[in-house]
């Protein structure tokens, strides 16, 4: 077993009083929720997920060595001292890649005897895949740019009332009938699709590699019985009434939430429809949990900064180089060496915008952890950021600020101007020249909106081995504190790299 050694400290006085620590992002994902979940595990007794599900991607990178989780809750490798990592309710769960993780924490000689699995949590089977791919594939411009874990179909199943749970796993009675009966659904619609297309997406090793394909009746049911009673033995142990042990340990035990997503990502407040399927809000959060939102003594949201990303389709008005970069980073034949084949020389300084988003997304590596997808790249935009913080208060952790050192201007979005027809949100009307502070996700406005840009010095040297706020370059130092006064931010972290250690406090919170 391989001990992890604490090289860092936590401020005392951020968790003075915290018995609930929620850690969300603010943006579109991807913002360093593992490494701060990680970072906040050896402080906690409970470290859960709520949301989401294998579309996630959460990276930690620990002395160099990095380990990216999908499904498993980020404070996994704290397991020396009796904590526990729960995968709760609210998650889309898929056991074999959960069985895929546990399998590379074994290899790694790391125990997961601390994990437990929520008996109430949705379970992904192979038709949520294939029904999430299947839409994908529709040209009638209707595609989300989903990582194609099925996430949206298993949520869609919950809602509809014909969905399973990992219990069902558990129980072959049940698992038959109620299988049998989504299947029953599933195969009315498909009569709708391209038959050819269904047998080639069944045939990914995601969907067994054609182990549950059947020719005319697409699904073979038996070996879905077959493989999810054998997925039910193997976690047998793990699976728990997960909301009972969260509702016994509200304010008697440390818990920490692990966010996934992130807000402008929830399918309640987010940039609909071009949002995953849960509610990746704090309140999502602590409901996915079995917790009650009150119960959440502290909520930390993250601002990656000063860009931020997103993967898939969807308005991102800030965007570095606009259209020509959104079509790029989503067509399927763009890849990480296909771009550094073609643009060597694109850098966070290229005059071109196109190529300049480029430059930091290879500065900052922002390629998908789940699908390998470029990230598409653009400026922080404030509008958004102060509309996102409704939904998980102001104490905020601004990460990836070592990205830009070498970057000569940097652009802030502090406002747009609505630039589209008569548009009505109640009785407010937005007119061509409207001005507005506070973004509206209707993605009717969001195509509309252009960024009013404030544009800063860069401080053009390396800040990743600071230590302290007031190491920091003074160029880096006022644009901190603009963001915090312009969003009515409390910055309580910055992040300076991927590791731990690469963490300072802010000194006055
Ligand atoms: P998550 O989905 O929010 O957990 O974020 P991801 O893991 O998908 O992406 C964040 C990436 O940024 C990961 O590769 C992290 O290791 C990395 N990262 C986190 N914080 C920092 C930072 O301050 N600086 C740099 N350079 N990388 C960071
Ligand atoms: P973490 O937790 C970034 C995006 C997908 C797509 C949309 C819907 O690592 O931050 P889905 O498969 O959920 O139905 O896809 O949501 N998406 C993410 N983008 N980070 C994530 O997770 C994401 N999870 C989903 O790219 O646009
Ligand atoms: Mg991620």
């Amino acid at each position: 077993m391989i001990l992890l050694q604490l090289s860092y400290q936590i401020p005392a006085r951020l968790l003075d009083g915290v018995s609930t620590l929620a850690i969300v992002c603010t943006q579109w994902g991807d913002t360093g929720k593992g490494k701060f979940v990680d970072f906040f595990a050896e402080w906690a007794d409970i470290i859960a997920r709520g949301t989401g599900g294998a579309n996630a991607g959460h990276t930690i990178v620990i002395g160099g060595k990095t380990y990216v989780f999908h499904l498993i809750p980020s404070g996994i490798l704290y397991d020396s001292a009796g904590k526990i990592n729960v995968i709760g309710n609210g998650v889309a769960f898929d056991p074999r890649i959960l069985i895929e993780e546990l399998a590379i924490l074994a290899q790694e000689g790391l125990s997961f005897n601390n994990l437990l699995i929520a008996h109430n949590a949705r379970l992904v089977l192979p038709q949520h895949i294939l029904m999430d791919r299947l839409r994908e594939n529709s040209l009638d411009g209707s595609r989300i740019g989903t990582t194609g874990r099925g996430i949206g179909p298993a949520y869609v199943d919950h809602y509809a009332r014909v969905g399973l749970t990992v219990n069902d796993m558990l129980n072959v009675d049940s698992l038959r009938r109620k299988l049998e009966r989504n299947l029953a659904e599933k195969r009315k619609l498909l009569t709708h699709y391209d038959p050819l297309l269904i047998q080639q997406i069944m045939d990914h090793p995601h969907l067994g590699a054609g182990a549950f394909f059947h020719p005319s009746k697409f699904f073979d049911d038996d070996a879905i019985v077959e493989q999810y009673l054998m997925y039910g033995e193997t976690l047998r142990l793990l699976i728990k009434d997960t909301d009972q042990i969260l509702h016994d340990a509200v304010g008697k035990k440390r818990i920490l939430l692990e966010g996934a997503q992130g807000t402008l990502l929830s399918i309640d407040y987010g940039t609909y429809p071009f949002v995953t399927a849960s509610d990746c809000s704090v309140q999502g959060l602590a409901r996915g949990v079995g917790i009650r939102e009150r119960h959440v003594d502290r909520a930390f949201g993250i601002v990656k900064a000063f860009y931020m990303t997103r993967v898939g389709e969807g308005p991102f008005p800030t965007e570095i180089g606009g259209e020509q970069s959104a079509k790029w980073c989503n067509d399927p034949l763009t890849t990480k060496d296909r771009e550094a084949e073609l643009y060597p020389d694109a850098s966070v300084n290229s005059s071109d915008p196109f190529e300049q988003g480029i430059g930091i997304r290879r500065a900052g590596y922002e390629y998908g952890r789940t699908t390998r997808r470029p990230r598409r790249t653009g400026w922080l935009d404030l509008p958004l950021l102060r509309y996102s913080l409704r939904y998980s208060g102001r104490d905020a952790i601004l990460t990836k600020l070592d990205v830009l050192d070498n970057c000569e201007m940097i652009q802030i979005c502090t406002s747009y101007r609505y630039d589209g027809p008569p548009y009505s949100i109640g009785e407010q009307q937005l007119v061509p020249g409207t001005m507005l502070r506070i973004a509206i996700p209707h993605v009717e406005v969001m195509r509309y909106c252009v960024p009013q840009y404030r544009s800063f010095r860069g401080w053009c040297r390396n800040t990743s081995d600071a230590k302290a706020f007031r190491e920091l370059p003074i160029q880096l130092r006022e644009l901190i504190l603009f963001v915090a006064r312009e969003a009515d931010l409390n910055i309580v972290l910055l992040s300076v790299g991927p590791d731990r250690e690469q963490t300072i406090a802010m000194e006055t919170n």
